[in-house]
């Protein structure tokens, strides 16, 4: 008895441990929405939860994963490739075990990278997959052809929005240029910034019906999150939010919103599943 439940447990292990990670693209249309902040909270929430995260900041603008945290990287993606280096190298360690890759000054420099860079890329990528729950990319604001290369080859994508209407109108701009590259990848919005969790559902909702008549998406209302001072003390301060100070409204709401997405997960896509890898290479080869 006690040996089939051993086996059973062993065979539970084994199995969770080849699951593949679950993709996450953050991004926005207007840049300073708060996706870096939301990246990193939203991460750390998951590890409280158990969950293995790696946070890979690819804001190929202004990556600053690192310094909302107050650490400084002593790799990053770009030192990768400039010295051949295994991805493992590369992975700096947060608050709560964090796993995390800093972006580095050229990194838009990787998807012009030649062939042989790439495979490098690939084949490091890979050997992460295995390893965590989620892999969480901070994308930046708006699209380049090659980030959204990167967007569409991911399992979902997290567009975050304040209700300043040009903020909604280049979120509505860049979930279009996603479904029209991708249709059918999974779209989770969330309203930042909001002044109050009753019109800032209000606002989500009219954005959600805006989004389905107009381009035929059903996005996931992810959910809100209020206006919050601790946010720029935390930025200051340069200590997570949620780790600065856990009783602050906008912790409490980056806690709700890990617990609505863990209990009603984005709807996975109706294509078969294909891996990060996979995809990327594909729709490498087609933009070229
Ligand atoms: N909920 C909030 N309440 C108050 N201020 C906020 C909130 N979210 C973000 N901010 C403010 O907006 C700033 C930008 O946030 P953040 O760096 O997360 O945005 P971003 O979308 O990553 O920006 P970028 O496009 O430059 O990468 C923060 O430094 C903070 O001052
Ligand atoms: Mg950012």
């Amino acid at each position: 008895m006690r040996d089939q439940a051993e086996q059973l447990r062993r065979k539970l292990a084994s199995a969770s441990y080849a699951k593949e990670a679950k993709t996450i693209a953050v991004t926005s249309g207007k840049g300073g929405a708060g996706k870096s902040n939301l990246a990193l909270n939203f991460s750390l929430e998951l590890l409280k939860r158990e969950k293995r995260v790696l946070l890979f900041d690819l804001d190929v603008g202004m990556g600053n994963i690192d310094i909302l945290l107050g650490l400084s990287a002593d790799k990053t993606i770009v030192d990768m490739f400039a010295e051949d280096l295994p991805i493992h190298e590369i992975i700096e360690k947060g608050p709560r075990g964090l796993a995390y890759i800093a972006a580095g000054s050229g990194l838009n420099d990787l998807f012009t990278m030649d062939a042989d860079k790439q495979d490098y890329f690939f084949m490091q990528y890979d050997q992460l997959v295995h390893l965590y729950d989620y892999i969480i990319f901070d994308m930046g604001a708006g699209v380049t052809p090659d980030s959204l290369t990167l967007i569409t080859a991911c399992d979902e994508c997290l567009v975050v929005t304040t209700p300043e209407p040009t903020s909604i109108t280049d979120a509505y701009g860049i979930i279009k240029h996603i479904v029209t590259s991708r249709p059918g990848l999974p779209v989770s919005v969330v309203m930042n910034r909001v002044s109050t969790v009753k019109r800032g559902k209000q606002a989500l909702e009219r954005f959600y019906r805006v989004v389905k008549q107009f381009l035929a998406v059903d996005v996931y209302k992810l959910g809100v999150l209020p206006e919050d001072r601790t946010v720029s003390n935390a930025v200051i301060r340069q200590i997570p939010y949620i780790l600065l100070d856990e009783k602050a409204a906008v912790s409490k709401a980056v806690k709700q919103l890990a617990d609505h997405y863990l209990t009603e997960p984005a709807e996975s896509p109706k294509q078969p599943p294909a891996s990060f890898v996979q995809k990327l290479k594909q729709l490498m080869m087609e933009g070229k």
